[in-house]
């Protein structure tokens, strides 16, 4: 039978689970977050989330104020409440390999299964390598009492950072790989309340039913196709800097026909983040393992074009400053990955930071939420509290993320304060035109 409203545990509270545990919440449904990591469960239990994400800190404490949502570290106590689990740990790219490290999903399943004592739905959400969905399945048969028919389902997350919210709670589709009508109706059960958001809004959330495979697969090629979207544009770039073209004005003009779109042809220093680049990666891996490695070697290519851009805002700046950084003062203007965000792993910003460190230039850099993880990141250059700490008396300013403040930064203002007025706009996010007028050397990312 099927609970008009299932109980719902998420197994693993990092930026996934935290933010699905809440948004359920919010929908109305009871929601446990489990952890093994027990700071981490304890603020979240007093209303403070770990990490930078727009409106949930208040989302999260007004649920926690009506007893819907709750947390432990408990999995005997999750496996007593749920209905349906969420694996929502991570699956980070393992240490010397390209592969995803599945260690973490095990040990969540293998952590819950014994405890279970009724019928439930297992459903994984983390980005894994296709064929997962079917070795949970044999965990759970091994390690679940006999006879409870604990059955598996998956159910990949879309979320963006910096919109985790609004992603989970309006998402462009719901994907579900089941193997029983039960399943798919848990999950339509489970899903009722964004189902409900999207209909009053007069927008149908369209789901996909499909197969453990499919449903893996969906989310690898969507994480892939973005990638790719952005090394095209990235390689656009390359070739308009020899041909001196502006990759800007390109992007515009190709992304007015709808079959391209305008959306991720932003050229610049190229994707970060804890997704895109470890999932392409991992992609690859699976690809080989399966022995379809050749249809994947393009996402080697799209890693190398992007990691070429992070070369070429250095040597943007080399050449600026005269032809060698060694000794050059720069004041970089970004850390994290992208914009409202606090996340620099696998940032651009902090591998060209790095690079110029390693080059022999004396970097200072500022971010507006991300300074304490870039000092964690990277330790061995400086920070300053303000953009224009950060800029005084260079012989170089770099910015490496697109946040507001910068684009909106007064050059005006920001020359009074270097030595030289000499600007690498790593995002292609100030405006020329205004900054050359106020004596600036600019150079952008494909463009002059
Ligand atoms: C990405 C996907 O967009 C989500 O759909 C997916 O659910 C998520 O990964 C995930 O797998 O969990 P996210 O990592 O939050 O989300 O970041 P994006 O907004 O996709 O940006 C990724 C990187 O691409 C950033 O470094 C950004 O600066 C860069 N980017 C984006 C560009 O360089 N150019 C663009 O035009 C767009």
């Amino acid at each position: 039978s099927i609970p008009q409203r299932p109980r719902l545990t998420v197994l693993g509270t990092g930026y996934l689970g935290a933010t699905h545990a809440v948004s359920m919440a919010e929908l109305g449904y009871e929601v446990l977050g489990v952890d093994v990591d027990e700071s981490k469960i304890t603020k979240l239990a007093d209303g403070q989330v770990p990490f930078h994400e727009p409106g949930l800190d208040e989302m999260l404490r007004r649920n926690l104020s009506t007893g819907r949502l709750r947390f432990t570290t408990s999995y005997a106590e999750a496996a007593e409440f749920g209905d349906v689990h969420f694996v929502c740990v991570g699956t980070p790219q393992k240490a010397g390999s390209m592969a995803a490290d599945m260690r973490y999903v095990e040990s969540a399943v293998v952590s819950l299964a014994p405890h279970l004592t009724r019928k439930a739905l297992v459903v994984g959400k983390s980005t894994v390598p296709v064929g997962t969905a079917e070795w949970v399945e044999e965990l759970v048969a091994q390690h679940a009492p006999a006879g409870l028919g604990v059955e598996v389902a998956w159910n990949p997350e879309f979320l963006r950072e910096g919109f985790a919210v609004e992603d989970t709670l309006r998402p462009d589709r719901l994907v579900f790989g089941v193997k029983s009508e039960w399943a798919q109706q848990m999950l339509e059960a489970t899903y009722k309340g964004v189902y409900e958001l999207g209909v009053a809004e007069d927008r149908e959330v369209p789901t996909v039913v499909t197969d453990f495979p499919t449903a893996e697969l969906v989310k690898v090629a969507a994480n892939s196709y973005l990638a790719t979207k952005i090394s095209f544009i990235n390689a656009m770039a390359e070739v308009s800097e020899v041909a001196g073209a502006d990759v800007t004005q390109l992007a515009r003009a190709i992304g007015y026909d709808v079959r391209i779109g305008n959306k991720f042809l932003r050229a610049g220093v190229g994707f970060g983040g804890g997704c895109l680049p470890k999932d392409i990666r991992a992609f690859q891996a699976r690809a080989d393992e399966l022995g379809v490695g050749h249809a994947l070697r393009f996402l080697n290519e799209v890693d190398q074009i992007n990691d070429r851009r992070r070369e070429k805002a250095v040597s943007l700046t080399e050449e600026l400053v005269g032809g060698s950084l060694d000794g050059a003062r720069v004041g970089v203007l970004g850390a994290t990955f992208k914009p409202n965000s606090d996340d620099v792993r696998d940032s651009p910003a902090v591998a060209v930071t790095r690079r110029l460190a390693e080059a022999g230039a004396q970097v200072t850099v500022y971010d507006p939420q991300g300074i304490d993880n870039a000092r964690r990141a990277l330790p061995t250059v400086a920070y300053a509290t303000s953009a224009l700490d950060a800029i005084r008396d260079a012989d170089a300013v770099v910015v490496l993320t697109e946040w507001e403040e910068f684009r909106h930064a007064d050059p005006v203002t920001l020359g009074n304060a270097v030595a030289h007025k000499r600007v690498v706009d790593g995002r292609n996010c100030l405006d020329p035109a205004v900054w050359r007028a106020a004596g600036w050397e600019y150079r952008g990312m494909g463009r002059a």
